[in-house]
Formats: C-alpha cells, sequence, structure tokens
C-alpha cells in the first residue's frame, strides 16, 4: 500500500504497528502521514473544493474561509449512537449507553472491514493542550475525511512535532474515524459521504481507545474534542487525580491589573465561547477579559496547592447562530479568515449570513441546505447547530498565557445553564461539598447541539453526554479533589436566560455578565458580603455594579427572590434525578446530606424567600 511514512516521521513501532493495523482493517488506497504544513493545508483545501465539499468564500470579505454544507442527517452530536464500553456495566453508569466490548469490537469490526476502500487513510497526531506541556495529552487520529483532517488542524496542534515528542516510547489515546462510504474505481464522490442510520461513536475506557464511524460532524468526527478531552480523559483523570471538564477558562483583569481566572461550565450552546470572550460594558472602564479556552478545561493540581488549567484545544468550534458584532465582536473577528463554516447560509457576493448576525435578513441567500431562500421562506437560512471552526490565537482577546505550558491559577467554578423559571442570575456554595452538589444539579433547556434531547435535562456539571464513566464516581471524584486541594477554587451557579411571562429575556447577558463575575471575582478576593439563603450565599443589591445598566431593585429581586413552593418542587427533581445514582449504591454520602439539608432549609423558610435590603 502507497505510505508517505519516513524513518524521519516517527520510531514509535506501537503506533507504526497500529496503523499498519488499521489500514489493513479499512484497506484504504494509500496511507497519508500529517505534517501540520501550510503546503499541506492548501492541498486539501485545494481537494475538498475539487471534490465539492469547500464552497471557497470572498477571499476579500473572508480570506481564506471555506463552506461545508453537512448531509441534512448529519448535523450534530448524537447521543443516542454514543458508547461507552466499560467491561461492566455498572462502570459506564446510568447516564451512558453501555455496549458490551467484545460484542462492540465485533459489530466494529464488520463495519470497518474495508470501509475506506478507494479512499486515502490520513493519520493525525495532535496535541490536545500546548506540545509538550505537562498537562497536555497525544492522540493519533486516522481518518478518511479530508474535512476532518483540516478541522482537527485548527481545533488541535497537529503534526511532525507532535510525533516527536511522542518519541519512539511515548503514549497516545488511538482514535479511529471512518465517514463509512467505500468508493468504488472511478465513482465520483458525493460532498459530505456519512452513513447516519450506521453511526457508532464508541469509546473503550479501560484501553483508552475510540471508534467514530458513519457521521463526519464536530463532536461525532472530530475525536481529539469530546470523544478524548472529555470522555476518555475523564477516565484518565480519575485514575491520575486531575480534572477533565466541559469549561470555558477566562481572565478577568480589573483596572488596577489584578487578574483572576475563572473556569466555567455550560451545556451546549448554553453561553462559554460568549462568556469566554464577553466585551466589558463601557462602564467598567480599565476592565479586561483574556480569553483562554471555549469548550475544554484540563486542570491539574499545581505545587503551590491551586488548580492550573489550560485550554485542551487550540481552535473554537462555536455556535454561528446568534453571534453578531453586538452579541460577540471577538468572535466575529475571530472567523474573519482562516475560518471554516459548516451548515450557515451563503449570500450573493460570497459571503456567509446566519439567524441573528445582522436584524434584517438578506433578501437572498443560498440556505445550509444549498437552496435559495428569502425571509419569506418560513425556515432558518443556517441550520441551528451551524457552527465555525476557527484559530483561537486570531481571537483579538486570546490571553497572553493562553499557550503557557504551566496552565493558569483557576480562582472560581461557574456552573450554569438555561433556565427560563426559577433560578437566580448569581449564588455561591456554602462550602466545596455544596458547590460539587450544586454542580451535580445543573439543569438546563433542549437546545441544537444534540438531538433528541428532553425538554429540560438534569446536565450535571454540564458533562452528562462528556463523562465516560459512573456519574456517580464523578462526583466522588469531586468531592475527593476538593479535600486533595488545599487552595480550592469557590464554587457558584449563575444562569441567564432567565425569562418574564411575556417569554423575554429578564436579564441582558453577554457583555452585562461581567457584572456578575466581578460579583464572583470580590467574593473570592474577600471584599465583598453576602446574604444566606437556602440555596446558597446571593449578592445583595447594592453590591453589584450598576453603572451604565437600567436595572432595578424590583427587577434584581425578581431573579433572586424564592418561591418555597417552586424550590421544594425542584428539590423534589433534584432528588428523583440523583436517586439514580442511589439506587445502584454510587450515590456518594455527602450529595445525599447536601439533597437532605437543601429541604430542610426550605422547609423552614417562610412561603417566599425575599432578598434583604442590605
Ligand atoms: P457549545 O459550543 O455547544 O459547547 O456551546 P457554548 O456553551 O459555547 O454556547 P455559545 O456561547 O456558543 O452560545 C450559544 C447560544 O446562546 C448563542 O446563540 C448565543 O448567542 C446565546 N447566548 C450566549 N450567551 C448568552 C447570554 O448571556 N444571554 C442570552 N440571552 N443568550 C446568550
Ligand atoms: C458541544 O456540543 O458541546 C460542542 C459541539 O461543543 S461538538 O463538537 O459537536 O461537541
Ligand atoms: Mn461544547
Amino acid at each position: 500500500m502507497k505510505t508517505n511514512l519516513t524513518a524521519k516521521k516517527t520510531a514509535n513501532q506501537k503506533l507504526i504497528a497500529w496503523v499498519d493495523e488499521i489500514a489493513a482493517l479499512c484497506q484504504p488506497d494509500s496511507v497519508y502521514w500529517c505534517d501540520g504544513s501550510e503546503e499541506e493545508k492548501d492541498a486539501l483545501n485545494k481537494q475538498l473544493v475539487a471534490s465539492g465539499t469547500f464552497i471557497p468564500l470572498n477571499p476579500e470579505k473572508r480570506p481564506g474561509c471555506f463552506l461545508a454544507r453537512s448531509n441534512p442527517a448529519d448535523v450534530a452530536r448524537m447521543e443516542h449512537r454514543t458508547f461507552i464500553c466499560s467491561e461492566r456495566e455498572i462502570d459506564a453508569g446510568p447516564t451512558n449507553n453501555w455496549a458490551d466490548p467484545t460484542e462492540m469490537r465485533k459489530k466494529l469490526n464488520g463495519l470497518f472491514k474495508g470501509c475506506m476502500k478507494g479512499r486515502t487513510m490520513y493519520v493525525v497526531p495532535f496535541s490536545m493542550g500546548p506540545v509538550g506541556s505537562h498537562i497536555a495529552h497525544i492522540g493519533i487520529e486516522i481518518t478518511d475525511s479530508p474535512y476532518v483532517v483540516v478541522n482537527m488542524r485548527i481545533t488541535t496542534r497537529i503534526g511532525q512535532n507532535v510525533l516527536d515528542v511522542l518519541g519512539s516510547n511515548g503514549a497516545f489515546v488511538p482514535c479511529i474515524h471512518s465517514v463509512g462510504v467505500p468508493l468504488q474505481e472511478g465513482e465520483q464522490d458525493v460532498p459530505w459521504p456519512c452513513r447516519p442510520d450506521d453511526v457508532h461513536v464508541v469509546h473503550f475506557p479501560e484501553t483508552r481507545e475510540i471508534w467514530s464511524f458513519g457521521s463526519g460532524y464536530g463532536g461525532n468526527a472530530l475525536l481529539g474534542k469530546k470523544c478524548f478531552a472529555l470522555r476518555i480523559a475523564t477516565v484518565m483523570a480519575r485514575d491520575e487525580g486531575w480534572l477533565a471538564e466541559h469549561m470555558l477558562i477566562v481572565g478577568v483583569e480589573n483596572p488596577e491589573g489584578e487578574k483572576t481566572y475563572i473556569a466555567a461550565a455550560f451545556p451546549s450552546a448554553c453561553g462559554k465561547t460568549n462568556l469566554a470572550m464577553l466585551i466589558p460594558p463601557e462602564a467598567f472602564d480599565g476592565w479586561k477579559i483574556h480569553t483562554v479556552g471555549d469548550d475544554i478545561a484540563w486542570i491539574k493540581p499545581g505545587e503551590d496547592g491551586r488548580f492550573y488549567a489550560i485550554n485542551a484545544e487550540a481552535g473554537f468550534f462555536g455556535v454561528a447562530p446568534g453571534t453578531s458584532v453586538h452579541t460577540n465582536p471577538n468572535a466575529m473577528a475571530t472567523c474573519r479568515a482562516n475560518t471554516i463554516f459548516t451548515n450557515v447560509a451563503l449570500t450573493d457576493d460570497g459571503d456567509v449570513w446566519w439567524e441573528g448576525m445582522t436584524k434584517e435578513a438578506p433578501a437572498h441567500l443560498i440556505d445550509w441546505q444549498g437552496n435559495d431562500w428569502t425571509p419569506n421562506s418560513g425556515k432558518p437560512a443556517a441550520h441551528p447547530n451551524a457552527r465555525f471552526t476557527a484559530p483561537a490565537g486570531q481571537c483579538p482577546s486570546i490571553d497572553p498565557d493562553w499557550e503557557n505550558p504551566k496552565g493558569v491559577p483557576i480562582s472560581a467554578f461557574v456552573f450554569g445553564g438555561r433556565l427560563s423559571k426559577n433560578a437566580p442570575l448569581v449564588y455561591e456554595s456554602f462550602d466545596w461539598n455544596h458547590g460539587v452538589y450544586m454542580g451535580a444539579t445543573v439543569g438546563s433547556e433542549k437546545t441544537a447541539a444534540a438531538d433528541g434531547q428532553a425538554d429540560i435535562r438534569y446536565d450535571p456539571m454540564a458533562m452528562l453526554p462528556f463523562c465516560g464513566y459512573n456519574m456517580g464516581d464523578y462526583f466522588d471524584h469531586w468531592l475527593k479533589m476538593g479535600r486533595a486541594i488545599p487552595k480550592a477554587p469557590r464554587i457558584f451557579r449563575v444562569n441567564w436566560f432567565r425569562k418574564d411571562d411575556q417569554g423575554h429575556f429578564i436579564w441582558p447577558g453577554f457583555g452585562d455578565n461581567l457584572r456578575a463575575l466581578k460579583w464572583i471575582i470580590d467574593r473570592v478576593r474577600g471584599r465583598v458580603s453576602a446574604v444566606e439563603s437556602p440555596i446558597g450565599w446571593l449578592p445583595y443589591y447594592e453590591d453589584i455594579f450598576w453603572n451604565g445598566l437600567d436595572f432595578t431593585r424590583e427587577a434584581f429581586s425578581g431573579l433572586s427572590d424564592i418561591n418555597k413552593k417552586a424550590a421544594l418542587h425542584e428539590a423534589d427533581g433534584q432528588k428523583e434525578f440523583l436517586s439514580r445514582f442511589e439506587k445502584i449504591g454510587k450515590l456518594p454520602e455527602e450529595l445525599q446530606h447536601e439533597q437532605r439539608m437543601l429541604v430542610l432549609r426550605l422547609q423552614r423558610c417562610g412561603d417566599t424567600w425575599k432578598l434583604p435590603r442590605k
């Protein structure tokens, strides 16, 4: 078989033998080892344009940018087709799809046999985290999709330098991906080959392996992201004493030059990218926001007793709809050049558009499925889960330390969801264990980032679809980490999405979220008081910085007051959710205790807990 492997590339015999083995199974026409160079990128882009996968965009408006339209049946992560194949079912836990590893291997062997016929098999060495950082880890993705290669090239660090760090004996996570569509001799390829009915996204936690078949989209196919950096990494983190989390990392600098780093977990499509890049409101004179990461944080204990975090990725795979120069100018600037757009609309002058980018839609577009579109078409022009893949280094707010191999010190963990009712803007946990309870009971309303979600679902630590082992054990790991870290970050909950009776957001959100972050920082630094409520420490109205925003005490009370009946009902829901772990003996005692204390505190308060004046 044709291959460009030379002795110079790698002497790692385990890697070479594994690539040979997968090539023998998948039977590609040739094997190509990626070096991560510019020439390689240009050649792949050219090839993607020739095959119709990529449409080049107007080089004046979007230099180096391309549009890809997926198969309409392959537009998001497929959670019901995602499997954790641990040896024992209990180790996958009640929130994952478990399948017997022996059976699954048989099935995968059948699916992958000859699946790359007529195609090139790409070998992509990648580093999650700065190459060589002690917090980083290496993976190798084998894929038959050049679209995946060019996306991995942006979202991770790929190429020869990764092989150099791997050396002849280094460990790597093997990741195998195929779109699952062999090509007959002389047959013309389709722009987006996939097999939606046969999708399998499979993880073997004990052997730390990933096999993905049938989808070319996002988290199903860019295996460094959710599959490795979360599902497999959570298992590594449990075994090795660190945290792999669905968290953005942001540094907030005040006018005095004091910088505080916060890591925040919100479920998919609930505002991580936006918070990571926020623009301070005008009244925040001299404040700066420094973006480290927008989706995945790897967090390890440092020698000084604090947690240090790195962005496991090198680029953003961001939600396009709703992104505009008003909501997120930094994201707009980031995706101006060298960006891959997937499932957005195309304008007549070769630019992109999506819902929310401008107030008024252009009079004519080509929609994400390639059809003519006008504002009267009665359907969205971009898919609600349309995405941009852009290099993080292009973000105007990128932190000078975003590639620091040591990571950045974390002072606060923040959990949040998308709740239109009964959730305060911001509050702090009583202590670490209570904070873990607050994270474990995050609820959120449905979004387009995954198919087939319930209207509201509990999404502990925003990790429900991403924890590679029993979530009850994951809670226990969080509790353990709190005991192991002398200077543990403080833990907070936030919610930007509360709505009034007319269905309008009560909180302005976006840049104004800095008002909540400022309170969090003032708490962490011991500069501000708080009021004890049945659910945690809440801010006084007087302690939030309101300059430049007309937000009345009444409106803030509306966000903060706790309706006893509703809160008890919610606590019941939490109990029921957690009982799934309790039933199998996997709910830590500490969380059972927190649950009982919450109910007691609520039972002892009046019909409505009212935010007092300071
Ligand atoms: P993933 O990449 O799927 O993990 O999503 P994410 O958590 O990074 O979400 P993102 O920041 O892309 O936001 C998703 C959607 O929520 C976008 O349409 C945003 O415009 C919207 N959004 C983000 N922040 C806010 C906010 O503070 N208020 C309101 N109302 N909407 C917001
Ligand atoms: C998410 O769904 O949380 C994402 C997009 O960030 S994906 O890469 O598809 O997982
Ligand atoms: Mn995400």
